[in-house]
Formats: C-alpha cells, sequence, structure tokens
C-alpha cells in the first residue's frame, strides 16, 4: 500500500512513522510512504505558498496553486482527502475500509486551512480526527496512516492481534494482565487461569460485553445481544473474576437488567 502525504511539513509524517510496528511495515516495503511539498513547486523566489484570505481575518491561507501542482505531480490512483476538523470523523471502520485500498493520498493543511476552491475543483473529502483544532494536517495524517497501516496482513507480528483489538466486532477489548500473578495484593481473574481454551474464550466475549457497557454503552446500541444469557453467565461469575477488570457484579446486573428490559 502507498501512501502519499502532501505537506509544508513533511519530516513530521515521516518521523512520526519511523517506530514501532508501523515503522517495521516501512521498512519491510509492507507500504510505502511518498511525501510531496507544496513549497517545491511555489513559483516565485521566496518560495510562497500562504497568503492572506480575502474579507481580512486572521493567519494566512495555503494557495491554490501550489497545491494543485503537488497533487498534479502524483497522478494518485486510489482516493485523495484534505485532513480538516470540519471533515467525517476518522474510525476504526474507516481504517479498515482504507486499507484495502492501494494507494491513498492525505493532503495537510497549515495556518487557517487552504483556499477552498483547491478542495472544490478536485472534489476532495475531509476527514477529521476528533472535533478539536490542530496547528496542521500532518499528526492527523500520521495518526490516519498508522491505524490503516496496522490493518495491512502481515504488520502485527502476531496474526490475531487486530482481530483482538478495541471495536472489532463493535466491542472494546478487555484489560489484561501479565506476570507476577499477583501484584499489590492484586490477583487475576482466576477464570484466565483455568487452562480451559473453552472457558476463558468464553469469559474474554462477556467481559467484551460488559466492559463496553461500562466504558462505551453507545457502541453497543445497534447490537443485537442476549442480555438473558449474559445475566445467567454473570449471575454464576464468582466476584473475584469481575473485580480485576473493575466491575462490580450488583451494578452490572443491574444494568443488564435494564438492557434486557429495554429489549
Ligand atoms: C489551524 S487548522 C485550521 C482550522 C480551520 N481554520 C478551521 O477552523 O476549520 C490547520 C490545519 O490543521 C489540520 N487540522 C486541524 N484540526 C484537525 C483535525 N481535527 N483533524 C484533521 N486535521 C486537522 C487541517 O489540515 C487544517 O487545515
Amino acid at each position: 500500500m502507498r501512501f502519499n502525504v502532501i505537506s509544508l511539513m513533511p519530516e513530521m509524517v515521516e518521523t512520526a512513522l519511523q517506530f514501532g510496528v508501523v515503522g517495521g511495515a516501512f521498512k519491510k516495503g509492507l507500504c510505502e510512504l511518498s511525501l510531496i511539498n507544496p513549497r517545491d513547486f511555489a513559483e516565485d523566489n521566496h518560495k510562497t505558498v500562504d497568503d492572506r484570505p480575502f474579507g481580512g481575518g486572521d493567519g494566512m491561507l495555503m494557495m491554490a496553486e501550489p497545491l494543485q501542482k503537488s497533487l498534479d505531480s502524483l497522478t494518485p490512483s486510489g482516493p485523495t482527502y484534505f485532513l480538516s476538523p470540519q471533515g467525517r470523523r476518522f474510525d476504526d471502520s474507516m481504517a479498515r475500509e482504507w486499507s484495502q485500498d492501494d494507494e491513498i493520498t492525505l493532503i495537510c493543511g497549515r495556518y487557517g486551512g487552504v483556499d477552498q476552491r483547491f478542495l472544490s475543483h478536485n472534489k476532495i473529502t475531509e476527514v477529521s480526527i476528533g472535533d478539536f483544532v490542530l496547528s496542521g494536517g500532518e499528526l492527523a495524517a500520521a495518526v490516519i496512516i498508522d491505524s490503516v497501516t496496522r490493518q495491512i496482513p502481515g504488520v502485527l507480528g502476531h496474526a490475531a492481534s487486530a482481530v483482538d483489538d478495541s471495536f472489532k466486532g463493535g466491542l472494546l477489548e478487555i484489560p489484561h494482565f501479565t506476570r507476577p500473578q499477583l501484584w499489590n495484593d492484586l490477583g487475576v481473574p482466576p477464570l484466565l487461569l483455568c487452562g480451559d481454551h473453552r472457558k476463558i474464550h468464553e469469559f474474554k466475549q462477556n467481559m467484551g460485553v460488559l466492559v463496553t457497557l461500562q466504558k462505551r454503552p453507545d457502541l453497543l446500541t445497534a447490537r443485537s445481544q442476549d442480555w438473558a444469557a449474559l445475566i445467567q453467565y454473570v449471575s454464576k461469575l464468582s466476584e473475584d473474576n469481575l473485580v480485576p477488570l473493575g466491575l462490580q457484579k450488583g451494578e452490572i446486573l443491574l444494568q443488564l437488567k435494564e438492557r434486557e428490559d429495554n429489549g
């Protein structure tokens, strides 16, 4: 997969993607990064890429022409997106979808943004990483590339790692524990130590729903769930399996009954 990034500060994107599994994916050639700097296409001696907005207002805007030349230098074969706080909010399902593309082009704004005519002329879709304003699109581009790269087969060492990540199947991943078994008088859920893979799998599945119910109940609204079966499972579960996950049996049973009553 190839990521093209148009940016006035390409080093920011390049540096952010040099580490960990994502850095490894670029080094192994599982994906490629092409950085294009609009300043290289500026026409005057000062390499000007920005100007004041018509109608006044604070700050500067990126001019359309150097951006257009940057885009034309690429002839991208895949979709092109402009990073913008006004765009559709990027999420995990988009990361999975985008990882199916062979090529993606991301355009980073700076200053007060870009001349709107560049976006309109090229019919470019805007994408945001959240309802806040960054100083530039570079960190947003790096965030998106990181999350898309994780979805590319072979990038994560262990084949199942991405499958268990939060948001897969609409649930959050459950908390994990490692050695020592007892730390600061805190134990781990006994079921995780029982050695019975079927029981462990069932426990993890059900805890995924409970943890999501606690932390992000909004994710469960569209989910069809057998709440009665879950109530039965939790009722039989000893408290020491729930406490390490930050769950209280009485409280969680009340929430489950409420869900069951509401259908
Ligand atoms: C200071 S911001 C400009 C914000 C713009 N004046 C507005 O209020 O919509 C500069 C650039 O940072 C990037 N940016 C800022 N916040 C972002 C976000 N939440 N997601 C993606 N990109 C963002 C965009 O490329 C934007 O053009």
